[in-house]
């Protein structure tokens, strides 16, 4: 039983409540589709998009890719998808940000992908978006599993705006995407009593990457991907450092504390028993918050802690700054 209903989680501030999704295991309902008729590659991309080829080619490139070879995808069904969540309009086209989103979208997808490559094929796997909003990457992700690859999945996606859980919500039910659950919570009082294999954010802003990078290690994830958005605290809180003569101009100062700040969390993330991986997923024209940290537990034993442990220190003492990240963990 879920401790909390789900249209009980929708009323009130859904922020300082413990949410507890239920551990039971549930069939998944959605299984492969064919292609009704074969269609061409540029057929499918024209139909997708409404006429506007050029955005749906990167996802049926990746698609359409040999290895592994991939089942086919219904293009009615991927059209309609794209309406149902919201980043087409009825008529077919993107809206104003539609576009960029799906690129990212597009962009993040395989990084969950070769995170799953490695995790068993013969049991469900369980993944969690925190801060995922209107809920397109966990969508996207839970399409593309049940839909192209056939594999088992639970996605849970929380976001402590109640209104977007709501739209979260619609969607998937619309879509008959049973095993895809939507929370208004605040990301640190969500709890789970069955093993997470992958926690992702996508751009959860300010210190939603901190609660999310937490909540990883608290529910010993085996994969933490994040991509911060704006870094508000990060950056207001480092005024007293060495680099301030670069970091007077603005942009400078931004860059500077996500570059400090997510040093920091890897740094964490190491002496925690995670591998980390810092880098560009995306290209800076898609979103220039581009950054992923991609962890993954268990791999850190080559890791000098010491050494991580000092550069930690090294950035703590020159740039007078503690993560909120360092807070939430010793809070655990
Ligand atoms: C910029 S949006 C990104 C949404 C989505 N991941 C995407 O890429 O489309 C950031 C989301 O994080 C949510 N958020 C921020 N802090 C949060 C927290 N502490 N707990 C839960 N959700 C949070 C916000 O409500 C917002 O929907």
């Amino acid at each position: 039983m879920r401790a909390v209903d789900q249209e009980e989680s929708l009323s009130g501030d859904p922020t300082n409540r413990v949410v507890r999704a239920s551990s039971k295991p549930q069939p998944t309902s959605f299984a492969l589709t064919a292609l009704e008729e074969d269609r061409t590659q540029a057929d499918a991309c024209h139909f997708a998009c409404g006429g506007l080829s050029l955005p749906i080619q990167p996802w049926v490139s990746y698609l359409h890719r040999e290895d592994p070879p991939l089942n086919h995808i219904d293009f009615d069904d991927f059209a309609s998808f794209l309406r149902t969540i919201r980043l087409h309009n009825p008529r077919g086209n993107f809206y104003a940000e539609g576009r960029r989103k799906y690129e990212q979208l597009l962009a993040y997808l395989p990084q969950i992908e070769s995170a799953t490559a490695k995790l068993s094929t013969k049991r469900q796997l369980v993944m969690l978006d925190a801060g995922c909003g209107r809920g397109y990457l966990s969508l996207l992700v839970y399409a593309y599993f049940t839909k192209v690859v056939g594999r088992q999945i639970r996605i849970i996606g929380i976001d402590r705006n109640p209104k977007l859980i709501k739209q979260c919500r619609i969607a998937a039910k619309e879509l008959g995407f049973d095993q895809l659950e939507f929370y208004a919570t605040d990301i640190s009082m969500f709890k789970l009593d069955e093993p997470v294999d992958i926690i992702y954010s996508l751009h959860a802003c300010d210190d939603a990457t901190d609660q999310t990078i937490a909540k990883g290690i608290e529910l010993k994830a085996r994969y933490i991907l994040s991509v911060s958005c704006c870094q508000h605290t990060n950056r207001t809180s480092m005024r007293r450092h060495p680099m301030t003569s670069v970091s007077r101009h603005s942009v400078f100062r931004e860059r500077l504390a996500d570059m400090v700040g997510d040093s920091m969390r890897a740094l964490i993330l190491e002496q925690r028993g995670y591998g980390v991986k810092v880098f560009e997923f995306a290209t800076s024209g898609c979103t220039p918050k581009n950054v992923m940290l991609k962890a993954v537990r268990d791999t850190a034993r080559k890791v000098d802690i010491d050494a991580s442990v000092a550069h930690y220190e090294r950035l703590a003492e020159a740039f007078h700054f503690r993560p909120r990240l360092q807070t939430l963990i010793e809070e655990l």
